[in-house]
């Protein structure tokens, strides 16, 4: 069995782990839960779309087979003639802090740059989650900048940091990574 992490389209059984991960407080996280949903809405895209769409699209991160989260993107119009695709992505609670986080949105990332022609993929999360802003960091994203009482959350407007990679940008390898407390200090982590 291959145990290389992977990303592949949603088949009917995942709906059961998207509804956990969008849906209940605990496996969404302390910055993902938004409320509750209509788990029907859900089933009724899948049957519609596949969650596939030329809008944007959600995949598993399967691992041996076993869905282990998902990463998702929709379309992010940027001026009259352009746009980039905004990620976003939910790992199951027992397995983060694995570096799986970091791989699938490595993965996500050369996926959408092999099969669309967009320039720029971004992610926007919370200022607090730093787990996330350190894996965006080690999976090639560049730090752009703080976005004031960007999203309401539990009764609350809250600062988001933008993230962004182009497709020029190089590989992960090549790029230094510094944590996002550090980077605070530092400035920008590529200027040039
Ligand atoms: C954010 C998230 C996708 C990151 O994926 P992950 O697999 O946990 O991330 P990784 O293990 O690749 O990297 C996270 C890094 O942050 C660190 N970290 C700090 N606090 C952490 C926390 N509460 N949970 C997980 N990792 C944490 C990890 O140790 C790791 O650093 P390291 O490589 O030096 O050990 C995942 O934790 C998650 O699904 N969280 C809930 C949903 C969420 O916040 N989604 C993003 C919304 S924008």
């Amino acid at each position: 069995m291959n145990d290389q992490l992977r990303l592949r389209p949603v088949a009917e059984d995942d709906l059961a782990v998207i509804e956990r991960l969008l849906g209940d407080p605990e496996a969404s996280g302390e910055h993902s839960w938004r409320g509750w949903f209509d788990p029907r809405w859900l089933r009724r895209r899948w049957e519609e779309t596949s969650l596939l769409t030329r809008e944007g699209g959600t995949l598993m991160v399967v691992r041996s087979a076993e869905p282990l989260g998902l990463v998702n993107w929709r379309r992010q119009g940027t001026t009259l003639t352009s746009y980039c695709w905004n990620i976003g992505i939910g790992m199951l609670p027992k397995v983060r802090g694995l570096g799986y986080g970091t791989e699938a949105q490595r993965l996500l990332v050369d996926y959408l740059f092999a099969h669309t022609q967009v320039n720029r993929i971004q992610a926007i999360t919370e200022i607090t989650n730093t787990a996330e802003q350190w894996a965006l960091s080690k999976a090639g994203f560049t730090r752009e900048g703080v976005l004031r009482g960007y999203g309401f959350r539990d009764g609350e407007w809250r600062d988001a940091v933008m993230y962004s990679v182009l497709r020029e940008d190089g590989k992960p390898e090549d790029v230094p990574v510094l944590r996002p407390s550090h980077r605070e200090h530092a400035g920008p982590r590529r200027d040039g």
